[in-house]
This record gives C-alpha cells, sequence and structure tokens, in this order.
C-alpha cells in the first residue's frame, strides 16, 4: 500500500565517497524546489558542496558535531538547508517557512532514493558557525546539514556506527498519532 521510495528511505551511518552524477545531484535541488510553500513563498534555500572542493568541504564538516563528522565525512557531498524567515511580499514572519522547507527537503529525500542516492539530516552542527561563514542575514537561519551520496560497505566507519547502520528505526504506530474526528483527550484542555 504505502509506495516503495517510501519504505526505501532511511538514513545510514555508512557513505561511500563515489561520485555522484552531477546532473543527479543537481536533481536533488530541483525536486526540493518543486515543494508546495504557504503563499508560494519558496522560502527555503540551499548550499551544498562535494568532496572534489576538499577546503570547503572540510569548512562543512567543521560545522557539525563530532559524533556526526566521524561518518558523514565519508559521504560525496554536504548540504545545508535554510528558511527565510521573512515573507517576501510584505516583511512579515512567515510562520510557515521551517514547515515549507522540510517539505521542501522531503522532495529532495524522494528524488534522491529513487536514484538509489542516501541523505543523512542532521541537527548536530553549530548554527553559529554556519551564520557566522556565510555572514547571513538575520531573517536567513540554517535548518539541517545533509550528508549525501551512496551506501558505503561500513569498512569506514567503527564496528558500533556499522552496527547502527544495520538496524532500521523504529516508528510509533499509526493509532498514536494519527485519529479519525477528534484527537485523544490527553492532548486537549481539561
Ligand atoms: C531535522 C533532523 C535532524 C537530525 N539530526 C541528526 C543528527 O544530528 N545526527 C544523526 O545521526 N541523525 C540525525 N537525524 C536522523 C534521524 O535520527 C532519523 O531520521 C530518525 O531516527 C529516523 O530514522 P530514518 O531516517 O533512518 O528513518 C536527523 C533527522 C532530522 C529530520
Amino acid at each position: 500500500m504505502i509506495h516503495e521510495i517510501l519504505k526505501n528511505r532511511w538514513s545510514p551511518y555508512s557513505f561511500s565517497s563515489e561520485p555522484v552524477d552531477e546532473v543527479k545531484l543537481n536533481s536533488l535541488f530541483e525536486a526540493a524546489g518543486l515543494a508546495p510553500s504557504s503563499n508560494n513563498e519558496q522560502p527555503w534555500l540551499f548550499i551544498h558542496v562535494t568532496r572534489e572542493k576538499a577546503d570547503l568541504f572540510d569548512t562543512f564538516l567543521g560545522f557539525l558535531i563530532e559524533s556526526n563528522r566521524v561518518w558523514a565525512k565519508n559521504a560525496y557531498a554536504l548540504a545545508i538547508s535554510f528558511a527565510r524567515l521573512n515573507s517576501s511580499y510584505n516583511g512579515k514572519p512567515n510562520n510557515y517557512a521551517l514547515h515549507d522547507t522540510g517539505m521542501a527537503v522531503s522532495n529532495l529525500l524522494t528524488q534522491a532514493t529513487s536514484l538509489g542516492i542516501f541523505v543523512h539530516q542532521m541537527a548536530g552542527y553549530s548554527a553559529n558557525k554556519v551564520k557566522e561563514l556565510f555572514k547571513l542575514r538575520d531573517d536567513v537561519v540554517p535548518v539541517a546539514i545533509m550528508a549525501i551520496g551512496y551506501r558505503g560497505d561500513g569498512k569506514n566507519i567503527s564496528h558500533e556506527l556499522k552496527t547502527r547502520d544495520e538496524k532500521r528505526r523504529g516508528r510509533n504506530p499509526v493509532s498514536e498519532y494519527s485519529f479519525r474526528n477528534a484527537l485523544p483527550e490527553k492532548y486537549v484542555k481539561s
């Protein structure tokens, strides 16, 4: 019943450094841009670097916390998603900017999975370092960093990470988060 692409997506720790064809890599960001957004604001921004540009790739790795860097360093590309928090129509806060940026990333993940490419998103990084390096305007915020590439053979990560890599993460039963007609009492003010 559920689409294979959705079932096949997961976030590996084992990445190969094998290059991803530029056309395929660019298609991830094109797919991201097809996402719907409030007022068609398209508040997302992406920047990516591939390991061919070693200096900048290292700079991106330097944004990550150590526990992410140890495996993300093997990926072919690293990307950062950003959100523009203010509306381009009236400059007022767009409360859906993060939501819509997440929608764009979801498209990116779907496109990647369709091409056999894996993406592992990370919140474990220093947003301040990213803000400083890119001299970001106050209304542009970094959202997540993504490791992008083909799956590795597990030889370039620790035994512990390899074990984690081989285990798929669980999900809550649908009955815990999706309801018909009414929300459970525990979510409602008494
Ligand atoms: C916004 C966001 C931030 C995440 N940050 C990290 C992270 O810093 N390090 C990490 O190893 N995984 C991170 N993940 C991956 C999640 O742990 C993972 O998506 C979740 O456990 C479900 O597993 P799956 O993607 O393999 O289905 C993050 C995922 C998202 C969406």
